[in-house]
């Protein structure tokens, strides 16, 4: 177990610093509100192609908006800022090669829900409060559509966004990326799911329609009265926090709902969409079930598991098989603590889907194809009280010079070294790599004269590791290696730790993709 996940694991309760007394969710009713599944988002209308004036396609307006939702069936509503109302968002629903429009509109109120921090670089006090931007999360989208964090626009705005996806089948996501306060509107409610189904998947006949459930899993932290509450430091000036670790654990909007299924194969598709938790999933009846795919779609074979680790951003695609358990009911797990319940229907029924032995062939890239080796260091800055201040990458802060240019078409290793106690979810936008492996480290002789000497063995990647990802694991005091063939658009993205608190305090940069020559 990383020494993050013990850490949250052993941390106490949460307690409110000034505010309401927070809700503690073992006082609540398990199980008492069905699992809600988001609806589809559909289109209004159609425009012209970019590519082709002859092809039109599919136009979709989605607003932010504040809501006041329930989350448990005996807590109070809670306000909220949803897609099109609804927390998690309307899902989207395409496939590979047909690209869509989104107008992203920001119909949110001028106060912002939670508490932003002006001393952080991006959310100075001298911009508006509420500001958003979105992004599609492992989409390879054009750097104009792709949500750069500066792009952000205030309440009565919007931005049209054109995603082609030339990309294989995968459960994307789409969440707000406003500089300097992500983590804020992200605990707020901003974030969806994004489909790309393509016929290779389809060939394979895995479980569908009613059988295929997404779940979106996050933590909060609720006021008795239900409203979201999100921690602030002790310093008045710079109420940031280095960590958000919510008590209440929600999946697709509800605290531990239960979901009606029948003696048969489903295939879940899970995303964490928390700031900084991990998740360990497991069957509360120790059973095991197979992970065909993770964050950019399906893996070359499935894995037989009994736990999966997800790290905020990382994506699992399960079938879980319930044929064997009429009439019982399993809970899904996260370590001990029940996330959500299955009750299994005492019926008879067919089961005419399939698990596959071999699902989508995947070369590995060879590390011989790479034209460039990046060191990239992870590191923490703490204060004289030993208080967390800022984490970065490579020692730089967000608004210095562009130091990552990969040239369109090659292939780069990163190598990212991680300095730090904890496990840093890194993630490049635009594209998709594989993982090399993983390596102890001597950190002192690093930090002291920037050598990388090796104290252990080259560690591969877990099997359920070797599809493509778009989000890693650098897991603490070790070297993570990654691969990366740059493709599909030149232009400015950015790379991030995916724990928002910390990418919202410099644990970001943006990266150029070049032409060549
Ligand atoms: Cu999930 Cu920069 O994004
Ligand atoms: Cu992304
Ligand atoms: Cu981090």
């Amino acid at each position: 177990m990383s020494l993050a996940l013990a850490m949250q694991m052993s941390s106490p309760a949460p307690r409110a610093s000034r505010a309401a007394p927070i809700l503690d969710p073992k006082s609540l009713a398990p199980f008492v509100d069905p699992l809600p599944i988001p609806a589809v988002a559909r289109s209004h209308g159609s425009r012209p192609s970019p590519t082709d004036p002859n092809l039109q396609l599919p136009y979709y307006r989605i607003e932010m908006r504040q809501i006041d939702l329930k989350l448990h069936r005996d807590v109070g509503q809670t306000r909220l800022w949803g897609y099109d109302s609804l927390v998690p968002g309307p899902t989207f629903e395409t496939r590979a090669g047909n690209g869509l429009f989104v107008e992203w509109v920001n119909m949110l109120p001028r106060t912002h829900l939670l508490p932003i921090d002006h001393s952080l670089h991006g959310a100075e006090a001298s911009k508006p409060d509420v500001r958003a931007v979105v992004h599609v999360h492992g989409a390879k989208a054009p750097p104009d559509s792709d949500g750069y964090p500066e792009s952000w626009f205030e309440p009565g705005k919007s931005a049209v966004y054109f995603y082609p996806n030339s990309q294989e089948a995968a459960m994307l996501w789409y969440h707000d990326h406003a500089m300097g306060i992500s983590r804020l509107n992200s605990i707020a409610g901003l974030s969806g799911l994004f489909f790309i189904r393509d016929e290779l998947e389809d060939s394979l006949g895995l479980p569908g329609g009613k059988y295929e459930i997404p779940l979106v899993i996050y933590d909060r932290m609720l006021t008795a009265a239900g409203e979201l509450f999100y921690p602030v430091s002790e310093k008045p000036d710079s109420p940031w926090v280095a960590d958000f670790f919510g008590n209440v654990i929600l999946v697709n909007g509800k605290v531990l709902p239960y979901l009606d299924v029948e003696p048969r194969k489903y295939r879940l598709r899970i995303l964490n969409a928390s700031n900084a938790r991990l998740y360990r999933l497991s069957r509360s009846d120790g059973q095991r079930f197979h992970q065909i795919g993770s964050d950019q779609g399906l893996l070359e074979a499935p894995v037989e598991l009994e736990s999966v680790l997800l790290a905020p951003a990382e994506r699992a695609d399960l079938v879980i098989d319930f044929a064997a358990h009429r009439g019982e009911k399993i809970s899904l797990r996260n370590d001990t603590v029940d996330v959500m319940q299955f009750r299994v229907l005492d019926i008879r029924t067919d089961d005419a889907s399939s698990l596959p032995p071999k699902l989508r062939p995947i070369t590995r890239i060879a590390e011989a194809a790479a034209v460039k080796t990046r060191m990239l260091s992870l590191a923490e800055y703490s204060d004289r009280a030993g208080e967390s201040m800022l984490m970065l990458l490579n020692g730089t802060y967000w608004h210095m010079p562009v130091s990552e240019r990969p040239v369109i078409d090659t292939v780069e290793i990163w190598s990212l070294i991680n300095l730090t106690d904890d496990t840093h979810p890194i993630h490049l936008h635009l594209v998709r790599f594989q993982v090399l492996d993983r390596r102890r480290f001597d950190r002192f002789a690093y930090q002291t004269s920037g050598v990388l000497r090796y104290t252990g063995d080259a560690i591969p990647p877990e099997p359920n590791e070797l599809g493509w990802k778009d989000t890693v694991r650098a897991e603490p005091h070790m070297v993570t290696r990654i691969i990366i063939r740059f493709e599909g658009f030149t232009g400015r993205y950015v790379w991030h730790c995916h724990n928002l608190e910390h990418e919202d305090n410099e644990m970001m940069r943006p990266y150029e993709v070049v032409s060549a020559g």
